[in-house]
């Protein structure tokens, strides 16, 4: 029986209650589908600095570089917002995402047709929205020098290099080939030199995918498109920080930032991770909404361990347990038949790959 190794790390706020509602829908998956998992648990994030003093120790480098798989939940929170930069529990992220090499973020935006209620724009607009944000995830202001902080000024530099604009624009078009052929690669042309480097480099590359249909848009304009007409866009290619910001916003389309999974890939190992952050607010109350996890473990199905069956089977769990009016608080909408915690949503979706 195949087995596959994977490195799970919890972290902080609602990062342990939604990973293990993943795990126990991953467990049940597999055993459906005749393959075993091993899961391995690491520290990062805050967490791991209350304990080691470092947000993202060397174990945890070393144990997810000799996994198949990176199953991540989330980090941060108030009580670590004042250690300076470099031991912050993000810090421990970009890190991490930096020693694997994991250049491309994909963040899927899919409307359920049962929670068009839930979103807050008009269910004509939204209805049938899917969409995927490529995101460029190691380059970028997140990492560029010079950057600092001195005591009446700070500054960051957003910098890519040709090879760093090609290696995701392949991505992004490689992606585009198997969904609607259409790709909109964002940047800010108009200001920056980064920009117009990019573009050049996109339209560069698209010379080898001549069935898609490229355009470029203005960060700011495609803000205002994604809310104004968000069916016009299959995939968007962008840059870190624009990719950071779209794919938030692109969650809301979906009606809650509590759905979204996505898949980093593309570096020595792959991780998979809901799109939002740890909700130190809502910690430890059980409301925390675990679809955007489960769904991260099916992308990680699907891309890492090659179970697309296994894959489809959750996500049709998921989309099950959504028609039948199963939600967390953050969804409950229109059609709600009954508002359940964090494990009971796990359980009803695990149960859901049984039947
Ligand atoms: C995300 C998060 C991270 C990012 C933070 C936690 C460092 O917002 O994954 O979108 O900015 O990339
Ligand atoms: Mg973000």
């Amino acid at each position: 029986m195949k087995n596959y190794k994977i490195a799970v790390i919890k972290g902080d706020g609602i990062g342990p209650e939604i990973i293990n509602e993943a795990i126990k829908v991953l467990e049940v998956v597999a055993k459906k589908f005749s393959f075993t998992l091993t899961f391995e648990n690491y520290l990062m994030g805050g967490i791991a600095y209350d304990l080691t003093k470092n947000p993202l120790p060397d174990e945890t480098i070393e144990g997810c570089l000799g996994a198949d798989a990176i199953l991540f939940g989330a980090i941060g929170g108030d009580k670590w917002d004042n250690l300076p930069r470099e031991l912050r529990p993000e810090s421990g992220l970009l890190r991490l995402r930096k020693s694997l090499e994991v250049f491309a973020n994909f963040r899927p935006t899919k409307v359920y047709d049962e929670l068009l209620e839930s979103s807050p724009l008009k269910k004509e607009i939204i209805k049938g929205v899917d969409i995927l944000v490529v995101r460029e995830l190691i380059g970028g202001i997140y990492f560029g020098t010079p950057k600092g902080r001195e005591k009446n000024r700070a500054y960051n530099t957003m910098v890519y290099s040709v090879d760093e604009i090609k290696r995701i624009a392949h991505i992004a078009f490689e992606a585009a080939q198997k969904r609607n052929k259409k790709l909109c690669s964002v940047d800010k042309a108009n200001v920056l030199d980064v920009s117009q480097l990019w573009r050049e480099v996109v339209n560069e590359v698209a010379q080898e995918y001549p069935e898609v249909h490229l355009s470029h848009m203005y960060v700011d304009n495609a803000a205002m498109q994604l809310i104004k007409d968000p069916r016009a866009f299959d995939v968007i290619l962008t840059e870190n920080l624009f990719g950071d910001i779209l794919s938030d916003e692109a969650s809301m389309i979906s009606g809650s930032i509590g759905l979204l999974p996505s898949a980093s890939i593309g570096g020595k190992s792959a991780i998979y991770e809901p799109i939002h952050g740890s909700a130190p607010d809502i910690a430890g109350l059980g409301i925390a909404n675990p679809i955007a996890t489960i769904a991260s473990a099916s992308m990680m199905l699907r891309y890492s361990l090659q179970q697309e069956k296994a894959a489809d089977c959750v996500d049709y769990a998921i989309q099950a347990t959504l028609k039948e009016g199963y939600r967390t608080k953050d969804i409950a909408s229109f059609g709600a038949k009954k508002i359940c915690n964090t494990q009971e949503l796990g359980s009803i979706i695990a149960q859901k790959i049984l039947d």
